[in-house]
């Protein structure tokens, strides 16, 4: 079993081979998404609206944040452990930014993911501490309200543009790779064409070097998930019926 680690994903660029990476909050589902293979684990901010009954990932704090990363960091052995910087952790100063990811590292993250291309300054002070660092382009659930919702990013040539331009200056800030979410096919190829580093995607096409999910939407345990998403299992139909046999089974005693 090798380790993957940032420098692995680079040759797995380099040498066209595609990168799976998946969410986890637990140490079961972490456990079982390291057993089938997956390069990356995420404890996505996701958290918030999957786990914790949020309306969105703003209320997420790095307090929870940790709390999940313990169990997941626990349970993985093979895949690279990134978890989310939650909003209002990295905006407030650059040692705030450092001190937050130091939290998460501490509680078992091997690297962190930063939403937006606007707190390059906090990205370079935590990845001069030794904190591999992923990007976050397009739609960023963080600033949903700012982006009128969840909508598909960089359509217009000048948005476009401007997304190739993030993304060079994410790379050149040192970060590890970068997730292209919500893209148009055509802006995703662009922009994984004009970075050495992967892009990892998530309704952005097959051309990106990798996909990511929310694994709740993959396994069907989600009552909505986007239009992008192709569930390969329903997990909440399966939950409901083993617990209403259950049910049956105990009241008919
Ligand atoms: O929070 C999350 O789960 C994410 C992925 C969807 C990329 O950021």
């Amino acid at each position: 079993m090798e380790k993957v680690t940032t420098a692995k994903l680079k040759a797995l660029k380099s040498k066209r081979q595609k990168i799976c990476m998946l969410t986890a909050y637990d140490f079961p589902f972490a456990r079982i998404l390291d057993e089938s293979s997956v390069d990356i684990i995420l404890i996505g901010d996701s958290l918030g609206n999957v786990a914790l009954g949020y309306r969105n990932t703003l209320p997420v704090s790095v307090e929870e944040m940790v709390i999940h990363t313990r169990p997941v960091a626990k349970a993985v052995e093979r895949a690279l452990i990134v978890a989310d910087m939650p909003f209002g952790s990295f905006q407030k100063g650059t040692k705030d930014a450092l001190s937050n990811a130091i939290n998460l590292v501490k509680a078992g993250a091997e690297a962190v993911k930063i939403e937006g291309a606007g707190y390059l300054d906090a990205i370079k002070k935590i990845i001069r501490a030794g904190i591999p660092v992923m990007g976050h382009l397009g739609f960023t659930p963080q600033s949903v309200h700012q982006l009128g919702g969840y909508r598909i990013q960089g359509r217009g040539a000048r948005d476009a543009a401007r997304m190739v331009r993030d993304a060079k200056a994410l790379e050149k800030a040192g970060c590890f790779a970068v997730v292209l979410e919500m893209v148009p096919d055509a802006l995703a190829k662009r922009i994984t064409k004009a970075l050495k580093i992967p892009t990892i995607g998530i309704g952005a096409g097959s051309f990106c070097d990798g996909q990511v999910l929310v694994t709740n939407d993959l396994i069907g345990l989600s009552d909505w998930f986007p239009g992008f998403v192709r569930p390969r299992a329903n997990l909440r139909r399966a939950v409901s019926r083993a617990v209403r046999a259950f049910t049956r089974e105990v009241k008919r005693l």
